[in-house]
């Protein structure tokens, strides 16, 4: 029964105990309704008749010369009788027998009435209900008015009268007999019974939110949590419908499953996310690795196999190809480890205050040898300045050259790069502008994304595997700076980015 209880919800319980609870204090609160209305039923009575044997003892003779006169007894009772039928009469010895009596002789279960009764009855005062010994039944007591009777002044005998004979025996009867009692009754029940509806609403409002929630709670169970729609979705209804401002507990408790749903939903959908970027990464390293890897094996084994028919020039050939091959394999895994590395979130930034001009001098410096080759010119605008700003030199000397070599390298010959730096309030705004081929205007939004090549890429170029912007975006961030492009097909790219100024 515990077991089975405990297993049903928490509506059907409450509703059970509140149920009973209302059933047990109705069913009292009538029976003593009934009792109590009895009680005073009979004491009324009592009280209305009192007088009426003594009223009898005085003006009908029962009793002549000592003797019970029982003819005329008979006659008497006959007549009282059909006055008051609710009346029972007996006449009794001073012992308490039964010498005579009105009633049907069939029913009378007693020969002797406790005379301590009687007594009592007599010296107590108008007030108080005593009940005497029913002579219809060997247990029952009843309400009477109870009268001694003297013959020349010694006790004879008593004159006992049962009040209100047969009625009000059982509550039952007395039920169908008083219109009021069963109105009350009926209103005492209709009153009940709107009480316990009210109850019911009452706890059926303040257990819908519980439901609701382990409704939710099932429904997430089932669906499974990489269904994540439906986590979304009911992060998204509780967020509108809990309130976490107020002191209900089961808006708390709604409001920190919400946020623990939503922090599940955000880590689930991080995992996600991070999974498939190792899946796209791995795709990519073996792709990026495949190609220089194959031409460094490849150029080595036909150079070891031909090693005596090759002339030195040919040798050497086959050596620095193998050996550019290495270096892109090389700058790949290097690159890759950078990108790791700045991923990981544990890189340090040693923030110094520098020279920029000569940070972006030596960094022309090393570029100059292949825009020479390009037939490219390097500026850098102002030519002399003296602008100092705060940062890691390391890390924005990667930046550089990553700008650099690219727009190098989107550039056709005759073309230039230009380095312009632009002091502001605290901070310095560079901007790397070449004069080159453009990006595509799809690709501008993807061009930091690792491994992101835009259209205007050689197809098949795989010494560059679209890390470089990527690399340089987190550098940046680790600046707190933004890194933005516009750029022009056919005319030209810029980058601009801002770093601190020093002082
Ligand atoms: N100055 C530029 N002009 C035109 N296109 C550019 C310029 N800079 C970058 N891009 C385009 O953006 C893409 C991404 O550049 P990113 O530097 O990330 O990669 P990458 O240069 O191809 O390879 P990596 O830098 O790893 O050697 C390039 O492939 C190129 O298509
Ligand atoms: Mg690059």
């Amino acid at each position: 029964m515990n077991n089975w209880f405990t297993r049903q919800s928490l509506y059907a319980r409450l509703a059970l105990v509140i149920f009973c609870s209302f059933l047990v204090v109705g069913v009292f609160s009538v029976i003593v309704l009934m009792r109590s209305s009895r009680a005073y039923q009979q004491e009324v009575t009592q009280i209305m008749h009192r007088d009426l044997a003594p009223f009898v003892v005085d003006h009908y003779l029962l009793f002549n010369e000592g003797k019970p006169d029982l003819s005329a007894i008979e006659h008497t009772f006959h007549d009282l009788m059909i006055l008051g039928p609710n009346f029972e009469f007996y006449l009794l010895d001073t012992q308490g027998k039964i010498l005579a009596y009105s009633a049907d002789p069939t029913k009378i279960k007693r020969k002797t009435i406790q005379i301590e009764d009687i007594k009592r009855f007599s010296s107590s005062a108008k007030r108080g209900i005593v009940f005497g010994d029913d002579p219809r039944s060997s247990t029952r007591k009843k309400v009477f008015s109870a009268a001694p009777i003297y013959n020349k002044n010694k006790l004879v005998g008593y004159l006992y009268v049962i009040l209100g004979s047969e009625i009000y025996d059982d509550i039952a009867s007395m039920v169908t007999e008083s219109q009021m009692i069963k109105w009350g009754v009926w209103l005492f029940a209709a009153g009940l019974g709107f009480a316990l509806l009210t109850m019911l609403w009452v706890t059926g409002l303040f257990t819908r939110p519980l439901t609701r929630l382990t409704q939710q709670i099932t429904h997430l169970q089932k669906s499974g949590f990489d269904q994540q729609q439906v986590a979304a979705e009911v992060v998204e209804q509780n967020l509108q419908h809990w309130r976490d401002d107020s002191d209900n507990e089961i808006h708390t408790l709604g409001c920190a499953f919400t946020q623990l749903l939503d922090k599940l939903n955000q880590q689930y959908t991080n995992v996600l996310t991070i999974d498939q970027l190792r899946k796209e990464l791995l795709s990519h390293v073996s792709h990026d690795l495949r190609t220089p890897l194959a031409s460094l094996l490849g150029y080595l084994e036909t150079w070891e196999m031909n090693r005596d028919n090759l002339s030195e020039q040919q040798s050497t050939e086959y050596i620095a190809i193998a050996r550019k091959s290495a270096e892109r394999i090389s700058k790949l895994v290097e690159q890759l480890f950078e990108l790791a590395h700045l991923d990981s979130g544990t890189v340090q930034v040693n923030r110094e205050p520098f020279s920029l001009p000569e940070l972006v001098q030596d960094v022309m410096q090393k570029f100059q040898i292949s825009a020479q080759e390009k037939q490219i010119t390097l500026n850098m605008e102002p030519k002399n300045s003296h602008i100092r700003v705060v940062g890691d030199i390391e890390k924005l000397d990667r930046v550089f050259s990553n700008l650099m070599e690219n727009a190098i390298r989107h550039t056709n010959p005759g073309g230039s790069v230009t380095i312009r730096l632009s002091p502001e309030n605290r901070t310095v705004a560079v901007e790397v502008t070449d004069t080159g081929i453009g990006i595509p205007e799809v690709d501008v939004p993807h061009v930091f994304d690792a491994h992101y090549k835009a259209g205007n890429s050689v197809r098949g170029n795989t010494a560059h595997g679209g890390l470089g912007l990527a690399i340089t975006k987190k550098l940046l961030d680790l600046h707190q700076s933004r890194i933005r492009v516009t750029s022009q097909v056919n005319e030209g790219t810029t980058f601009q980015f801002q770093l601190e100024a020093a002082g």
